[in-house]
């Protein structure tokens, strides 16, 4: 699929004031500093659309972005983020619940996990806690220009198996490098496909 346009439309501290779900929606969540708002500029070769920093928590709204005058992508703030308050964590959680489980327009989400470290314990809370839900997910291994191949088929290994330990499928898993462009078709074929079969007025 090419991309024509891509444009922001609005942040929204609440999922009531996201635009109208009249258009098939992708979501990218998953710890902060994983590289969500850099693969969105990946995916959309435009390089500043979502913004994006060195430092954790750099997104802390429900970004929406208008690709193609046709689907949402969705940039999400980040968890994990190890200065913010329990506060701030029970905000985020909130938001993001609200979110997930009440946008009707929601057709899939990907959520993030770095390859280059083994299955982290906040990560795979996420990933259980969104299993439950039943919604479609989809995760994705990010910054594998900066790890050995071999080093990143043991991690997803060891992933597949701790994942096994609790669902008796697993999810479609994909592999990702922002600095690389690595990803990109994967991604855009999913959404392609997921957009034909998405039935909006
Ligand atoms: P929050 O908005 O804070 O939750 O973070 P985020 O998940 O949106 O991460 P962001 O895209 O802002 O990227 C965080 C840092 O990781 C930035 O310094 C990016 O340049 C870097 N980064 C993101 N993706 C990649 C990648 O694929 N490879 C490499 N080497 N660096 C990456
Ligand atoms: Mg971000």
């Amino acid at each position: 699929m090419k991309i024509k346009s891509a444009e922001f439309v609005t942040s929204s501290k609440i999922y009531t004031q996201c635009p109208p779900a009249n258009m098939p929606e992708y979501a990218f969540i998953g710890r902060s500093n994983v590289g969500k708002s850099s693969l969105i500029n990946m995916i959309t070769d435009r390089k500043k659309l979502a913004k994006t920093s060195s430092t954790p928590g750099k997104t802390q709204l429900i970004n929406h972005f208008l690709i193609n005058n046709d689907w949402y992508l969705v940039d999400l703030p980040g968890y994990g983020y190890a200065r913010s308050s329990k506060d701030d964590r029970e905000k985020w959680s909130k938001m993001i619940d609200q979110y997930l489980l009440n946008r009707e327009s929601l057709m899939c989400t990907f959520i993030l996990i770095d390859a280059r470290h083994e299955p982290q314990k906040n990560d795979l809370e996420f990933i259980d806690g969104f299993g439950e839900t039943a919604l479609p997910f989809i995760i994705i291994f990010t910054k594998t220009d900066k790890i050995k191949k071999d080093q990143l088929a043991r991690n997803i290994e060891k992933y597949k198996l701790t994942l096994k330990e609790k669902w008796s499928e697993l999810p479609q898993m994909l592999v990702s490098s922002s600095t690389l462009s690595q990803g990109k078709e994967d991604i855009l074929n999913l959404i392609d496909k997921t957009n034909q079969l998405a039935k909006f007025d």
